[in-house]
């Protein structure tokens, strides 16, 4: 027997004691008879009035409660907002999300030859995807850039904050612009972009926030203060964002890969590449795509919540600090 929802309203704050977020109705079943249910988070957004569905009995720390769930509601596209998916790890994990039936946002600072072409290869897999121009570091055109991927994709589930940069030098050297640069991007512009996504992924029935960190992050490396401290950055607020918005259904995971075989990579002077390597049980650099698998099990491995994959051929175990 199905029961129609007469009236409902979606809770966007975690009512104690479920430290969760949920809709709350009313169903009518066909002889008139009405009770109060609960609904999933998972159908925020698609629930209206008239909609058939079952009602069930579940034991919760209230006791026994009543349970909605929609028939026939068919389950809209999810979509990734990668920052940075112009080119490099973003790309890749960009295309490899879009494999996994993902539509995808890819933000960067412009829409150049690499973001084209990355697009391009997007489509290919059949995903819907768009190109967002973005600066991380600003509040506004973060705050602009992801209403646009909403207006165009609909909604948001997953965020990878991957916009990345680095200013290298030893801090005897290293310039105050250089540090705050660092900081402002790799660091600031996750607290932007996670603080414009979450109202939105919160209504789109909660999410993943994958902040790409390093090990750097984690071992620190000479020359890198500013990089490192970004970096280890991102490491509290995964842990906090981890514990404040599990309520929302959000989880936040950071991984922190080695050298990775990217532009960003390449530009670091050969004889400290070489040193990495030598230090580095498997001694290789990683490619971009292993890091994109890691993101997209992150993704869909929903008992991940705060914490910090190393993704690094052992370079952790290896290191003199270790
Ligand atoms: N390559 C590595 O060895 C390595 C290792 C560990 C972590 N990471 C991290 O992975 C992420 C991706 O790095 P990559 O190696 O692909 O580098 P990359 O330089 O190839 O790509 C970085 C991308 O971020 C974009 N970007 C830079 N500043 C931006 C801003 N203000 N707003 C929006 N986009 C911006 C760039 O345009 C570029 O498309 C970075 O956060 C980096 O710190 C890289």
């Amino acid at each position: 027997m199905f029961w129609k929802l007469i009236t409902y309203t979606e809770l966007y704050t975690p009512v104690p004691p479920y430290k969760s977020t949920y809709a709350i109705g009313v169903a009518e079943d066909e002889k008139g008879n009405r009770v109060i249910v609960r609904i999933d988070r998972k159908y925020f957004g698609r629930l209206r009035t008239g909609i058939l569905g079952e009602v069930s009995e579940e034991w919760t720390v209230f006791g026994k409660i009543r349970k909605f769930t929609p028939v026939g509601l068919e389950e809209p596209v999810k979509v990734a907002l990668v920052t940075g998916g112009a080119r490099g790890i973003g790309a890749a994990i960009a295309l490899e999300l879009a494999r996994a039936g993902y539509s995808i946002a890819i933000a960067d600072l412009s829409y150049d030859q690499e973001a084209e072409k990355t697009l391009n290869s997007l489509r290919s897999t059949g995903t819907n995807a768009i190109f967002v121009a973005m600066d991380v570091s600003n509040r506004e055109s973060v705050e602009r850039g992801v209403k646009e991927v909403v207006d165009k994709l609909g909604r948001l589930n997953v965020l990878v904050n991957n916009a990345g940069i680095t200013r290298d030098s030893y801090l005897q050297r290293m310039n105050p612009e250089d540090w705050e640069a660092v900081i402002k991007v790799n660091l600031t512009g996750a607290f932007h972009c996670s603080k414009a996504s979450v109202p939105y992924m919160i209504r789109s029935g909660g999410g993943v926030i994958v902040n790409i960190s390093s090990i750097v992050g984690i071992l620190g490396n000479i020359g890198q203060a500013n990089y490192a401290a970004s970096k280890a950055g991102l490491i509290g607020l995964t842990y906090t964002l981890a514990k404040e918005l599990a309520p929302y259904g959000i989880r936040v995971v950071a991984v922190a890969p080695g050298f990775v075989k990217t532009r960003m990579a390449l530009a670091v002077p050969k004889s400290i590449l070489r040193d990495y390597i030598r230090r580095s049980p498997i001694a290789r650099l990683i490619e971009p795509e292993e890091v994109a698998k890691l993101v997209r099990h992150i993704v869909e491995n929903e008992a991940l919540n705060g914490i910090v994959i190393p993704i690094d051929l052992g370079l952790g175990i290896g290191s003199p600090k270790a």
